[in-house]
């Protein structure tokens, strides 16, 4: 598209986390109106975490515009502080930071595992399959749009600036989701000064890098990234719906010969053939309505966790940190007694994720693109975070592991099989020390 026809109407959405989000180009636009991009309105981005936090029930389809937003924001202020950047590429970094999260399952990261795709793959087949709108969309910029585009998102895409702007270690689909996530989840300390960071950045090397004036402001942005993890990502009551969500896919699974299907999709679903369409076919609703529905099945197992999945009653947790197959053995018989078959009713719940990771090559500069690097102007050279940033170092690197045992709340307040499951936890651990 000519950049002629780039001079239509603004257009703008009121946001929350920014404020107004400006859509000038009118293949923006176009894309935003597509089917496919339209679908994330009914995906809620933070999955099953409105079951502790009910504020966040906020879409991929906000996020997505976020990012872009995001995007179009850092490229201004490259712009202003007169930063070199190839502008030619201004429409492909901003069109896939809108793309980046379109081939997201319905509902949360549980459905991925049925499906074995992850939603990143997904993203690439829904821009790249010329029976989409997308992809007509991109197609229509001029050939081969399209295949850039999942470049970009599949980090392929030889120009290694654009592809740290979607997905880095400071890229701006984190910026915007842990700020989005903050403010609708109402967990104050996970927000941290966007507009600083912005202002703060620059292109440096083929790497987005942040000037050693803003060192703090970094700081706190990956401090705001620890909170969140513990406060929303890992909050056990959150993966205590998700555990449940994953016992009612694998239980599904398991009878779906003789299940009552309510959306076409879901027989395809799991009977192991998903194809595009029906992939796209599946939203939250989808889901959730298939989850009412099953309340009532013959099968005890699936009817009973639909309820407690749609009713809130969920399982109850005890940490259960490194503990031995025999322990686990131990516990699923002592469930087993109670009635509860252990493969839906015992599901160790193991969770995890690195704050900052970096590697450091023998200079001391050359890391991998995990790294974040400070730019010292007077200096002229770029230092890895971690190197000036105490509270960085000490959360850098290290593997936080979250694993947990779920039960039904039955089960550990049973008189006698409750006691014994925690005590011999416990005992477990105490070996371990
Ligand atoms: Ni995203």
């Amino acid at each position: 598209m000519p950049p002629s026809d780039m001079t239509e109407e603004e257009k703008v959405f009121k946001d929350p986390v920014h404020g107004y989000i400006y859509v000038h180009d009118p293949v923006i636009w176009a894309l935003i109106n597509t089917k496919e991009v339209q679908r994330l309105r009914r995906i809620r981005q933070l999955g099953t975490s409105s079951v502790t936090y009910p504020g966040g029930d906020h879409t991929r389809f906000s996020h997505s515009l976020g990012v872009y937003e995001v995007i179009r924001q850092i490229l201004l202020a490259f712009d202003r502080n007169g930063y070199q950047w190839p502008h030619h590429l201004d429409r492909l970094a901003m069109v896939s930071g809108l793309l980046h999260d379109v081939g997201h399952a319905a509902y949360s990261h549980a459905l991925e595992q049925v499906i074995g795709m992850r939603h990143e793959r997904w993203s690439e087949r829904i821009i790249l399959d010329p029976g989409t709108e997308v992809h007509r969309v991109l197609e229509e910029v001029y050939p081969g749009f399209a295949q850039q585009v999942a470049d970009v998102i599949g980090k392929r895409y030889p120009n290694s600036l654009v592809v740290s702007l979607v997905s880095g270690q400071l890229d701006a689909d984190r910026l915007d989701y842990l700020m989005r996530d903050s403010i609708f989840t109402g967990v104050d300390y996970g927000k941290f000064d966007l507009a600083r960071i912005i202002r703060v950045m620059l292109p440096k090397e083929g790497k987005i890098v942040v000037r050693r004036s803003g060192l703090h402001t970094v700081e706190a942005y990956l401090l705001a990234r620890y909170f969140m993890y513990w406060q929303v990502y890992f909050h056990p009551v959150s993966r205590s719906a998700e555990v449940i969500l994953r016992a009612i896919l694998s239980r599904a699974e398991e009878v779906h010969d003789t299940l009552f299907m309510p959306h076409p999709a879901l027989q395809k679903l799991f009977g192991g053939q998903i194809g595009l369409a029906d992939y796209l076919a599946i939203d939250d609703s989808v889901l959730m309505n298939a989850f009412n529905v099953w309340q009532t099945v013959s099968d005890s197992i699936l009817s009973d966790l639909c309820r407690r999945l749609v009713d809130r009653h969920l399982f109850k947790y005890v940490e259960f940190p490194g503990s031995s197959p025999k322990v686990y053995q131990e516990i699923a018989h002592d469930v087993e007694s109670l009635g509860y078959d252990p493969r839906y009713y015992c599901l160790v719940d193991e969770t995890g994720t690195v704050y900052y990771d970096y590697y450091l090559g023998e200079e001391g500069t050359s890391g991998k693109e995990g790294a974040l690097f400070l730019w010292d102007e007077e200096r002229g050279q770029l230092i890895e975070m971690s190197r000036l940033s105490k509270p960085i170092s000490a959360i850098a690197r290290e593997r936080q592991m979250v694993r947990r045992l779920y039960l039904p709340k039955e089960v550990l307040t049973h008189p006698v099989v409750g006691p014994r499951i925690v005590q011999r936890i416990h005992q477990d651990q105490d070996r371990l020390h």
